[in-house]
């Protein structure tokens, strides 16, 4: 069943996703994001520009980066089973990955299951939809636990900050008080990068006072208390506080703070996949069953330092994806520069060739005017010789003769006329 209560708090910026995964993808830039008309001609098609990086979580995070609660799904159902629970809350349930077993052991245990989330995704809404064993409350844990009849197991992994868990054991505690018996609680991310850190999907959701100042985009190394440009970080899908460690910060401190409240009660912590909490009350009797399911796991040295080392590849692994993404962006930059290069070669083309097709008609056009020269000539040439072989000339030559002395101008030579002819006539 899916209660769908409208949210008070909605409005507010929300996110989701565990953190930064190794996402690889390629899509092919065209048109304005990337190409370049290359050829300058009616006819050109848009040339592709090199090719843009694309985060795509589905094909390599799960594999990448273990960090969902169902890794630890032998563990926490065998302490179900220990501790014979039959009511159980998932504070924080996403995308379904550890309720889809949380369901399967339910249904299997005649079990009920509570799903506490603001935000689930489709495929949550669907799974808890598809049962009659589960129900999806679509609030804020703080507004749902006080209303939720006390169950016999908690999972935390909601919104992973000091005022948020802390409220949350609270809450727990003071129903458990009323009942005379503390149930078994699941914490996630007791260890890094939230177990000294807080981290917020919605930041104001948490009252100014108890919130610290947070980043959307920086991010975290497990060696550094400050963030960082690049490391374990959200993308805009949460804010985590600018530094990590002292009090009131963090899902572990959260923990060691209500624990020093509560010392009839036991914490073991498993220091891989982010680390799980389990706290129980040391005088129920399942508490020996609990403890030996938890013993060889709690505080495992060996554990810890294959946690330490995959989180310092997972670091270096994103570490090379933004050193890779870079190399991309100043690729794909130059590629850029080039096709202007080449664009603006090929405008300088197409001028030269304007300027040659009106070169080449202008020597048409010159030819065409040397063409009707020459035929003129020829025909010049044949004028004279025509006079040149004719009787009259030698009276024409007397008669120039007298008048150009009369008047003093040049007078017709026949003896030039004839050079003239000899000489052109061919
Ligand atoms: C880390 S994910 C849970 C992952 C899931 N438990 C798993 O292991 O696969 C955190 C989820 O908590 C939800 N959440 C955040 N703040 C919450 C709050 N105050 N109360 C309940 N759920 C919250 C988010 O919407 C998100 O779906």
């Amino acid at each position: 069943m899916v209660a769908a209560i409208p949210p008070p708090w909605s409005g507010v910026r929300w996110g989701r996703g565990d953190g930064v995964g190794l996402r690889f993808r390629r899509r092919r830039a065209t048109g304005e994001s990337g190409g370049a008309v290359l050829d300058g001609t009616k006819e050109s098609a848009p040339t592709e520009v090199g090719e843009e990086f694309t985060p795509n979580e589905e094909e390599v995070q799960p594999p990448l980066l273990l960090h969902s609660l169902a890794e630890f799904r032998e563990l926490i159902q065998a302490c179900l089973d220990a501790s014979g629970a039959k009511t159980v809350a998932e504070i924080g349930s996403q995308d379904g990955s550890s309720t889809q077993q949380l369901l399967e052991w339910a249904e299997a245990r005649d079990a009920h299951l509570f799903c506490i989330d603001p935000a689930p995704t489709p495929e949550l809404v669907e799974l808890v939809a598809g049962s009659p064993r589960a129900d999806l409350i679509l609030e804020l844990s703080l507004h749902a636990l006080p209303h939720l009849e006390p169950c016999d197991a908690y999972l935390i992994d909601g919104d992973h900050n000091y005022y948020t868990v802390d409220r949350e054991l609270r809450a727990i505690a003071a129903q458990a008080d009323a009942e005379g018996r503390y149930p078994l609680v699941f914490l996630h991310d007791v260890a890094w990068p939230w177990g000294r850190r807080d981290m917020y999907y919605a930041p104001d959701t948490i009252p100014p006072e108890a919130r610290r100042e947070h980043t959307y985009d920086k991010g975290t190394v497990p060696w550094r208390a400050d963030v960082v440009e690049g490391g374990f970080r959200s993308e805009g899908h949460f804010a985590l506080a600018l530094r990590e460690g002292g009090p009131r910060n963090g899902v572990l401190t959260a923990v060691e703070d209500f624990l020093r409240d509560h010392p009839d009660l036991t914490f073991a912590k498993v220091p891989c996949v982010f680390g799980l909490g389990v706290v129980y009350s040391s005088s129920v009797p399942y508490a020996a069953a609990v403890g030996q399911i938890l013993e060889r796991y709690d505080g495992d040295v060996l554990l810890r330092r294959l946690e330490d080392n995959r989180l310092a590849l997972y670091v270096r692994l994103l570490q090379l994806q933004d050193d890779m993404v870079e190399l991309h962006r100043v690729r794909h930059d130059d590629l850029r520069e080039l096709h202007r290069e080449l664009e603006k070669s090929w405008l300088y083309v197409r001028d030269v060739e304007v300027e040659n097709r009106a070169l080449r008609g202008r020597i048409g056009e010159l030819e065409e005017q040397a063409r009707v020269a020459a035929h003129r000539h020829d025909e010049l040439v044949q004028e004279v010789r025509a006079v040149v072989g004719s009787r009259s000339i030698v009276a024409a030559e007397l008669t120039s003769r007298l008048l150009g002395r009369l008047r003093n101008q040049p007078s017709l030579s026949f003896g030039r006329l004839r050079a003239l002819a000899e000489q052109d006539g061919a």
